[in-house]
This record gives structure tokens, sequence and C-alpha cells, in this order.
């Protein structure tokens, strides 16, 4: 693989990093970094001895045809304007910033332009990493980011247009999971004599078994629930509770951080006011 060049090196820069090189698929010789602060370099530098650390933006550039850009979203199209100058098309240009779209990374560099949405639960090897292509990237630029993320957890191709929604789900579910299941275990701990820590124990292991079996068995949500269900008892009478009022609530959510979304499109330059 040519050199695989990453731009900002916070909480997503330093998880591909890590990921690519503890998998397998790049060598430590193989990956160059750039980030705004001396500080974060020298603690990649210390991290991954052998990885090429540039000095700017800009000399990455020039050493890497594959460029993964991961810095926040109002910081991208700055970086992007940066290093325009020292490329010549041929390179492939991969954001990783939620909303902003192709259309604003292309208006600034004309070669191809890939956006992603990882998901933090890559440190675990686990989840799925969203993958939008432009309509300039060639197959052979496209199935080498594909392998590379997929170094790191599944990957699923998706339309810009679906984009918001799948992010949703797959990098922010996450955080939506872990607070379902803080509540369920503070609710258990609030029911009875079962402590917190032991209830969060609990919450999390079940929560972990029933993702595989649901993934195991391949079955339907309806006919693993009726598995558990068993008719008049416990579990039917906290499904039937849940039934009634989720939906509202979780279109309440969605609802919610799609304006949200919406908003920090606004932010970016993407759509007007
Ligand atoms: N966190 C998530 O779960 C998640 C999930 C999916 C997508 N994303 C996307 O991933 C991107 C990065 O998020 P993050 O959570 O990793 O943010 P972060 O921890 O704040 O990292 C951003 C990094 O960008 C660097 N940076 C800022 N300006 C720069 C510049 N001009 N040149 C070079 N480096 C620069 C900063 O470097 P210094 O440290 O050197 O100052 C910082 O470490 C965002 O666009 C976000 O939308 C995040």
């Amino acid at each position: 693989m040519d050199t695989v060049g990453v731009i900002g090196c916070g909480e997503m820069g330093r998880m591909l990093v890590d990921g690519f090189l503890s998998s397998g698929v790049l060598r430590a010789d193989e990956v160059v970094v750039s980030s705004r602060s001396k500080g974060s370099l020298d603690t990649c530098a210390a991290a991954w001895p052998g990885i090429g650390i540039a000095a700017t933006n800009t000399e990455l550039a020039r050493q890497c045809r594959l460029i993964i850009i991961a810095v926040r979203p109002q910081e991208i199209m700055a970086v992007l304007r940066e290093i325009a100058p020292v490329m010549d098309g041929s390179e492939h240009i991969v954001s990783l910033a939620a909303g902003v779209g192709l259309a604003d990374l292309e208006s600034v560099f004309w070669g191809s332009v890939t956006r992603t949405v990882p998901t933090i639960t890559s440190r675990a090897w686990q989840g799925t990493t969203l993958i939008c292509h432009g309509h300039r990237v060639g197959a052979g630029d496209a199935i080498r980011v594909e392998e590379l993320l997929s170094s790191i957890g599944d990957v699923m191709l998706v339309g810009e247009d679906e984009l918001a929604v799948a992010t949703l789900l797959s990098s922010c579910g996450p955080g939506l999971l872990v607070a379902i299941i803080e509540e369920m275990a503070q609710a258990a701990s609030r029911a009875g004599d079962l402590s917190y820590d032991r209830a969060l124990s609990l919450a999390t292991g079940m929560a972990m078994a029933t993702a595989a079996c649901m993934r195991k068995a391949g079955e339907a949500p309806p006919d693993l629930i009726r598995r558990v269900a068993t008719g008049g008892g416990m579990t039917e009478v906290g499904v039937q509770e849940l039934r009634e009022r989720l939906p509202m609530i979780f279109d309440e959510v969605f609802a919610a951080m799609l304006e949200r979304h919406g908003a920090l499109e606004r932010w970016c330059g993407r759509k007007s006011p």
C-alpha cells in the first residue's frame, strides 16, 4: 500500500492509526500523521515507533496519496484549503467530518473524496464504519479505503442521503445504548435490594449476550422476544409497557438528533440557514 496520511491526531485519528497498526493492515512506516499541536505528535511518536511524523499538513499531503482528515467539522475546510495547493488531484481525500457534504469538499479539492463515519466501538474491533464515496472515486481507490476500514470492524456503503440517519445508529448509537443500559441498571437498583454496581454488571453482560444472540440466531426481533416472553409472564408485561411508550420516545430522540445534525450542517456552511 502507498503511505497513508492521517491529519488530526485526536480521538478518532488516533483510534484509526491504532486500529490499522494493531490489525496489521499497515506497518508503522506506511503511516504519516500531522496534527495542530506538537504534544499530539509527540504522543503518536511515543505510541507507534517508526511512524512518519509530518511537521505540517502540507508536508504530509506531499508524501501521501490517501489522506484521512480527522479534524472537527468546523476545521476541515481550512485544512483542505491549506493542503489543496500542494496536491495534483491524484490524491484520495477521506473526510470524517460530520455534516460537511461531498459537494463542499469537492468544491475545494478536485480529486476523489470519500466521507466516512467511524464509531468509537472500533476500539473493540466491533461496530460498523459508514462509507460514502463521491462520484469521482475510482473502483481501485474505493476498494482500498473499504479494505483499510474493514480492518477495524464492519463497513457499510451508504448514499449521502442515508448518511445522517445511519450515523445516528452506528456512531451515536453507542452513546444511546449506554444511556439505556445505565437507566435499566438504575431502575433495577431502585426497584429492589441490588446494588447499582452489580445491576450495571448484569445489565451490561445481558446487553452483550443479547446482541450476540440476535446476530447468531438471525431471527427477527419479534421472534426472539417470543422465545423470552412466555405468555402472561414478567417479560411480556415489561415488553408491552415498552412497546406502548418507546416509539414516541425514540421518534422524539431521533428528531432532536437530526435537528442538531441540520444545525451542524448549516454551521459548517453546507446549507443556508
Ligand atoms: N468522536 C466520535 O465518536 C466520532 C465519530 C464519528 C465521526 N467523528 C468525526 O471525527 C472527526 C474528529 O473527531 P474527534 O472526536 O477525533 O475530535 P478531536 O478529538 O477534537 O480531534 C480533532 C483533532 O484535530 C486536530 N486539529 C485541529 N485543527 C487542526 C489543523 N488545522 N491541522 C491538523 N490537525 C488539527 C487537533 O489536533 P491537536 O490535538 O494537535 O490540537 C485534534 O487532535 C470529527 O470531524 C467528527 O465529526 C467523531
